[in-house]
């Protein structure tokens, strides 16, 4: 394991394009960890998974006693910024860890709408990133949902690799700016596979250079109780003068499930694979350092919150302006009867019978398709009791895990959207919680603030 640095001064950094790191053209590098780390043999001590690892980490908080449970005051609270904020999934995650959102930015106008009406506007910029990020008001904890923009759209003359001009550079240069505490990312999961994996591993020697270790993890929001089968994948960095190099991303019972030569370069027994050697999709779950990493799929989930069928969450007596069009109706009836399960997803048929092709038809005895922002009835199609219909923007915001009425300030027909590009809130909760060593007993509970007593 990489070695953290107590004490060392804080550096500020300047976030450089890859090809002056060493992953385009720097010697392959090893990184060997100490022996006497043992990542993997941390002693749990609470009744929750990683509780005992967590514990002895760094939650500054005084413990407080409410009414005999134990509580996290708000003050002093992380102060976080929310970068492309949307209409804060990463926001109610936050809130409910106790931290302080002291900047927020999106450039979508409807977003800032629902975001200032569900938190309140003062932490709020509206308008492009590149124009505000000389204000981003100093924070611990940073959250994006970033978009995902390939590097070479905008690096074509310079190479694929290179990330300069991308949105991603001005999150780097944030971070390289800022060196906040921790930094939680979210993206699709196609990030692990562009460009046979060059474009992840850019993103991970980019943040390494910085001085953080980062960690990622592919999770799915149907392992989070939703009704949804939709894989993202999220990067926690930490920075390394704070990292113990345990991971948080995996529980001890994850842990204990990765291959003896993970676990022993994790020990530091092995040397970890430079990323500047890395040439394929990578796995579903890493660890990055020094500019080197290791990484394996992991074979379980043991937080896993099993999901309720989509049936559960859908609505009765739904308004015939969410029925399909004649037309459509009338393709239907040409369609091939299908009738099975693909990825948890209930297929009922399609055109001609391929597992994605046109005029697809689903049940509802499984998970949603991933939501994505182009909702309409031309592209969404469910079957549900006698209807055929697309869904509502209710359902959209129960299968995302918002209440229904999240997106309220806005008509209903540009909710869909918005959904469709937030992040599940009980998957950036989880993620948080890890990263920021919450247990469950820590966590901010609502109504709490007033009846504060400090612990004996
Ligand atoms: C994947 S979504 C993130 C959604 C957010 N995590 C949520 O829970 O709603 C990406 C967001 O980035 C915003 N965005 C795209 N380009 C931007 C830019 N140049 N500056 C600021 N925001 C931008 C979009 O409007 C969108 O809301």
């Amino acid at each position: 394991m990489i070695e953290p640095r107590p004490g060392r001064p804080r550096r500020r950094r300047t976030f450089r394009p890859s090809h002056d790191t060493r992953l385009a053209h720097g010697p392959p590098i090893q990184v060997r960890a100490p022996s006497s780390r043992r990542a993997y043999s941390v002693q749990q001590t609470g009744p929750r998974r990683g509780a005992g690892v967590r514990d002895r980490r760094t939650v500054n908080a005084q413990r407080v006693v409410v009414g005999g449970n134990r509580y996290v005051p708000r003050v002093p609270a992380l102060r976080t910024a929310e970068l492309f904020s949307g209409i804060g999934g990463f926001r109610l995650a936050a809130d409910a860890a106790g931290a302080e959102t002291v900047w927020a930015n999106d450039s979508s106008r409807d977003a800032c709408l629902v975001y200032a009406d569900r938190f309140g506007s003062t932490a709020l910029v509206e308008g492009d990133l590149r124009d505000h990020k000389n204000g981003v008001a100093s924070h611990d904890l940073l959250t994006a949902g970033f978009p995902c923009q390939p590097f070479s759209s905008a690096g074509k003359k310079r190479g694929v690799r290179d990330p300069r001009g991308t949105l991603f550079a001005e999150l780097a240069e944030i971070i390289a700016e800022h060196r906040p505490k921790f930094f939680v990312l979210e993206n699709v999961k196609r990030l692990l596979s562009m460009e046979q994996g060059a474009h992840f591993a850019t993103i991970l020697d980019a943040f390494t250079a910085l001085d953080y270790a980062v960690e990622w993890r592919l999770l799915n929001a149907c392992d989070f109780g939703l009704p949804q089968n939709r894989q993202r994948i999220f990067l926690a960095g930490i920075r390394r003068d704070l990292s113990d190099g345990i991971p948080r991303l995996l529980s001890k019972a994850d842990l204990a499930t990765l291959s003896p030569e993970s676990r022993a370069s994790l020990d530091g027994r092995l040397i970890w694979t430079p990323l500047s050697s890395h040439r394929s999709r990578f796995p579903a779950w890493g660890l990055a350092s020094g500019h080197a990493f290791v990484a394996e799929n992991p074979r379980i989930f043991s937080d896993r919150v099993a999901p309720s069928p989509l049936r559960d969450v859908l609505l009765s007596d739904v308004d015939p302006v969410f029925d399909f069009t004649a037309s459509t109706i009338d393709r239907i009836a040409e369609s091939v009867s299908i009738n099975s399960m693909r990825q948890g997803v209930e297929v009922l048929s399609n055109q001609d019978g391929g597992a994605r092709m046109g005029y697809t038809v689903y049940g509802t005895a499984g998970l949603a398709p991933t939501l994505t922002c182009t909702a309409s009835r031309h592209y969404e199609r469910y079957r549900i009791g006698e209807q055929y219909r697309r869904l509502t923007h209710v359902e959209y915001a129960r299968i995302q895990g918002f209440r229904d009425d999240h997106c309220g300030a806005v008509p209903y027909g540009r909710q869909y959207v918005l959904y469709g590009n937030a992040v599940p809130p009980p998957m950036a909760d989880w993620v948080l919680r890890s990263v920021l060593a919450l247990s469950d007993d820590a966590i901010d509970h609502a109504n709490a603030d007033e009846t504060l007593q400090l612990a004996t």
